[in-house]
C-alpha cells in the first residue's frame, strides 16, 4: 500500500498513479486504512509528524527534485530509503524560466515596463547573447540542462558544484575560489543549489556585493539561501538591476514582506519548474519497482545532507 500527501491536484496524483503502478493499493489522508499496511510514501511539502504512524516504510519518495522537508526531521529515520525525482519534466520549464529572466534583462523589458508607468517612449540600447554572462549555482539534474541549454544558444555560462565535471560548453568551477570566479563575472547569477547547511545563507551581502555592477540575481532553489536584507540593501544602493524570486523563506512570501513592493523585485510563487504528475509516477513506479527488487533507482538520496 503507498500514501499519497500532495496539497494540490490530489485526483490527478491518483489517477497517474494509478496509471504507472496499476497492481498498487494508493490511499490518502481521505480514506480509512490501516497504517501498518502501508510500505510506501509518496509526498511533497510533508507536514511535522506525517509518517511517524508508518512504522513498516520501505521506501519514501519526494515527488519533487529537493528534498530538504524530507531530512533531518525525527518522524523519518536515516534508514528508510529516500527517492527524490530527477528531471521529470522540470528541467525544460527551469530553462523557460531562467531564459525568460536573461531575456527580461538582455532586452530591457524590465525598464520598459518601469517606463510604459511613466507613459515614456525611450528606447534603449539592446545587448548581444554573447555580452550576457551567466553563472549558474548548482550544476545537477536540472543545473546541467540550464546551463548547457543557455551555453547553445549562444550565451557565456559559468557553472559552481562541489565536484568537478566536463561540461561541454560550460565553464565549470568548484571550491571556494570558483565561487568568487563565478559571482565576479555574471551579469546574471542563477541559483540552482539544493537547501543544505552549506548552502543557507550563501548569497550575502559580502558574496553579492561582489557581482558586477547592474547584475541580477535570479534564485529558483530556496529562498534560505539569500539573506533578504542584503539582497533589498544592494538592489536599493543601485549595485544590482534586478532579483527575479521564485522561492522565499517562509513561503507563501508574507504579505508585509518587501519583495512584495520592491520595483526592481519580480516574485513568482514557486512555480519555476512545477512536478507534472504523470511523468513523476511514471519515475515514482519504476524506483518503486527497484527497490523492491533490491535494485538502487537513480533518484536515491544516498546522504541525509539535503540533496
Ligand atoms: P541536484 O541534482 O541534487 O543538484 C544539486 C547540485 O548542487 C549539484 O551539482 C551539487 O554539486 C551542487 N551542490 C550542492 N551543494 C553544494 C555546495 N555546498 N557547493 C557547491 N555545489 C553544491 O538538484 P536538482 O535536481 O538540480 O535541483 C536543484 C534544486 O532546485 C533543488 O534542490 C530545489 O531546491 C530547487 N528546485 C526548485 C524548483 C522551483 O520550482 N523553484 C523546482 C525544482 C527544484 P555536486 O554534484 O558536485 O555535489
Ligand atoms: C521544487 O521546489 C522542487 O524541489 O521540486
Amino acid at each position: 500500500m503507498l500514501f499519497l500527501y500532495v496539497e494540490q491536484n490530489q485526483n490527478t496524483w491518483l489517477e497517474a498513479l494509478q496509471k504507472w503502478c496499476p497492481s498498487l493499493s494508493v490511499v490518502t489522508q481521505n480514506d480509512a486504512y490501516d497504517p501498518e499496511q502501508v510500505r510506501w510514501v509518496a509526498a511533497w511539502n510533508p507536514p511535522p509528524g506525517l509518517f511517524a504512524p508508518f512504522q513498516q516504510l520501505k521506501g519514501v519518495f519526494a515527488l519533487g527534485a529537493g528534498v530538504d522537508a524530507f531530512v533531518r526531521r525525527p518522524d523519518l529515520a536515516d534508514n528508510i530509503p529516500l527517492v527524490r525525482l530527477l528531471d521529470a519534466g522540470m528541467a525544460q520549464q527551469m530553462v523557460e524560466y531562467i531564459l525568460w529572466s536573461v531575456l527580461t534583462v538582455q532586452r530591457d523589458f524590465d525598464t520598459y515596463a518601469q517606463l510604459q508607468q511613466q507613459q515614456t517612449w525611450q528606447v534603449s540600447m539592446a545587448r548581444s547573447r554573447a555580452e550576457m554572462r551567466l553563472g549558474v549555482l548548482g550544476l545537477g539534474a536540472l543545473g546541467q540542462s540550464v546551463a548547457q541549454q543557455l551555453a547553445e544558444l549562444g550565451y557565456p555560462v559559468q557553472g559552481w558544484k562541489r565536484s568537478a565535471i566536463d561540461l561541454p560548453g560550460v565553464d565549470v568551477l568548484t571550491g571556494e575560489a570558483g565561487l568568487e570566479q563565478v559571482i565576479r563575472h555574471s551579469d546574471v547569477l542563477i541559483s540552482l543549489l539544493p537547501n543544505t547547511p552549506q548552502t543557507q545563507g550563501l548569497l550575502s551581502y559580502e558574496r553579492l556585493s561582489r557581482l558586477p555592477q547592474g547584475a541580477v540575481l535570479v534564485n529558483v532553489a530556496r529562498g534560505v539561501q539569500v539573506v533578504d536584507e542584503d539582497l533589498i540593501r544592494l538592489l536599493d544602493d543601485g549595485h544590482l538591476r534586478l532579483a527575479v524570486l521564485d522561492v522565499f523563506y517562509p513561503e507563501p512570501l508574507p504579505s508585509e514582506h518587501p519583495f512584495w513592493a520592491h520595483p526592481k523585485v519580480v516574485v513568482t510563487p514557486h512555480v519555476a519548474a512545477e512536478t507534472l504528475p504523470y511523468p513523476a509516477a511514471e519515475q515514482v513506479a519504476e524506483s518503486l519497482r527497484q527497490l523492491d527488487q533490491g535494485e538502487t533507482p537513480a533518484g536515491l538520496v544516498t546522504g541525509r545532507e539535503g540533496y
